[in-house]
């Protein structure tokens, strides 16, 4: 999160738990059956007795242990709740088989909860050229699994497969495909998060990001016509035909 961790962690827990406590007040208003529950933390412990996968992901990721993040939430708030909110209402009403165990949450964790954290995340998904994250037309779990995943960034699939997914024209194999590609990933070329580039791309014009690995292009690239590099390598991402990418 860069320089100013501590400081934005502590904005954005302030914005986390301003945001539950007014989802609080909707949410008794919604329901005064409920009125009288106490909405309380349990712990982890709690949550894992019943969920078992979850907890078990979880083990051992960056999210394993918020609690040094939450100094100023209530006593007893555990890593699992600090996303989905306090959970004594859930748990006590799923032991009791109360089939309104469900919608007892308080509050809706992606993505929500987690730019109320992730700050610096918010401001890149309100840039110009972004996922619809924010728009609520993608959550941030289409490509990270928030209880852990073995890919590195909990990403949900291995570098590529997590863009290809949902971008199968992208995926290839080609004949010829961009070696970059290959070794590096999408990532290396688009910021997944937004940009104020076209296609999120890292820099204005499409030439800087081919030059950025690129330097010594082919001596006759050395005229006015050459800089716009797509007009003529058409197939960026890989070729079956040309191993220019020409066509
Ligand atoms: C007594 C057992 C029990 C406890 C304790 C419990 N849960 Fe659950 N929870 C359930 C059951 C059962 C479901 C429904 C599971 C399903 O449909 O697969 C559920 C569903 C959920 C869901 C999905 C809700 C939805 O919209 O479908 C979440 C999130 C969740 N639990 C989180 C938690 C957290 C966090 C805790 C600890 C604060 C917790 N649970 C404690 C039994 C429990
Ligand atoms: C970093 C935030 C975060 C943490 C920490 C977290 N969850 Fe979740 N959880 C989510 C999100 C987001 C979803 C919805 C996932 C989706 O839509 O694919 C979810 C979904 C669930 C579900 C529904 C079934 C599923 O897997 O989609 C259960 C049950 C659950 N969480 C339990 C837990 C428990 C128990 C813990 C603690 C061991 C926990 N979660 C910790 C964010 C979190
Ligand atoms: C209570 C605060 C909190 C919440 C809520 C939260 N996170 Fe995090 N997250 C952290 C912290 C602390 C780290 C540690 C690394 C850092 O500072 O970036 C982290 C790291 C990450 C990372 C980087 C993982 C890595 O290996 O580099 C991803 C991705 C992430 N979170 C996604 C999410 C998503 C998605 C959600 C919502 C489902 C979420 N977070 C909710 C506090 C939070
Ligand atoms: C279109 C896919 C995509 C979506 C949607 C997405 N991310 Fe990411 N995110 C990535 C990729 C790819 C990385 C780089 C992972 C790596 O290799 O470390 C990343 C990295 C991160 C990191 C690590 C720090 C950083 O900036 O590099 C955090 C924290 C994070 N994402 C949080 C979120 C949150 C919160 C959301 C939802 C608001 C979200 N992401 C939505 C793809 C996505
Ligand atoms: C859940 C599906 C999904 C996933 C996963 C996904 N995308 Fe996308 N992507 C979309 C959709 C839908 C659009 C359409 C643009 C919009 O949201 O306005 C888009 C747009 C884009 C664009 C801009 C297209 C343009 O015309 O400018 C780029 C670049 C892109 N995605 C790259 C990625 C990368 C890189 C990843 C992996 C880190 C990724 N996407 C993961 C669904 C997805
Ligand atoms: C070497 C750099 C580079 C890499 C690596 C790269 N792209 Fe692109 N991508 C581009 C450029 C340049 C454009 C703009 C193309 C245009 O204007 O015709 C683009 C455009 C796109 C678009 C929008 C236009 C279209 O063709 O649909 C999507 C979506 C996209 N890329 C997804 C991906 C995914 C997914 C990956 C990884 C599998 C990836 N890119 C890897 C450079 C790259
Ligand atoms: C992240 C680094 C990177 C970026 C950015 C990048 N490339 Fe490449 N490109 C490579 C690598 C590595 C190869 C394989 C080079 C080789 O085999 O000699 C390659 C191969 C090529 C080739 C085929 C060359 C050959 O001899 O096979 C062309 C043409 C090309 N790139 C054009 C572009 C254009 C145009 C852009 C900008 C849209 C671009 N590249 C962006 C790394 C990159
Ligand atoms: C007017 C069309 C045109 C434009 C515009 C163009 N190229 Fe090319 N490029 C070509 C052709 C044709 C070749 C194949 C040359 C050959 O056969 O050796 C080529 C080859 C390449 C190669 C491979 C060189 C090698 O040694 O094999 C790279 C890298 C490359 N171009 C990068 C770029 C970049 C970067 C840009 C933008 C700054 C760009 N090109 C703009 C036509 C173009």
């Amino acid at each position: 999160m860069g320089l100013s961790n501590l400081s934005l962690r502590a904005l954005g827990l302030a914005v986390l738990s301003g945001g539950a406590a007014m989802l609080f007040l909707s949410m008794a208003t919604a329901v005064p059956a409920q009125e009288q529950e106490p909405i309380e933390y349990v712990g982890d412990d709690l949550c894992a007795e019943c969920h078992v996968e979850q907890a078990g992901k979880l083990q051992g990721t960056v999210h394993a242990d918020m609690l040094e993040f939450l100094a100023d939430e209530p006593a007893g708030i555990g890593s699992c709740e600090a996303c989905h909110g306090p959970g004594m209402l859930h748990a006590e009403m799923a032991g009791s088989e109360d089939p309104g165990f469900r919608d007892a949450f308080v509050t809706t964790p992606d993505p929500d909860g987690c730019v109320g954290c992730h700050l610096e995340v918010r401001g890149q998904f309100s840039l110009p050229e972004r996922h619809a994250v924010l728009q609520g037309f993608m959550e941030c779990s289409d490509c990270h699994d928030p209880h852990g995943s073995f890919n590195g960034g909990l990403r949900v699939e291995a570098q590529n497969a997590t863009c290809t997914q949902c971008h199968t024209d992208k995926e290839g194999p080609w004949v010829f495909p961009h070696a970059s590609r290959e070794v590096e990933g999408c990532t290396v070329c688009h910021q997944p998060h937004g940009s104020v580039n076209p296609h999120m791309l890292p820099f204005r014009e499409v030439a800087l990001t081919c030059l950025s690995c690129h330097p010594g292009q082919p001596p006759f690239h050395n005229q006015p016509e050459f800089a716009e590099c797509l007009s003529c390598h058409v197939q960026i991402h890989g070729s079956n035909l040309d191993k220019h990418f020409l066509q």
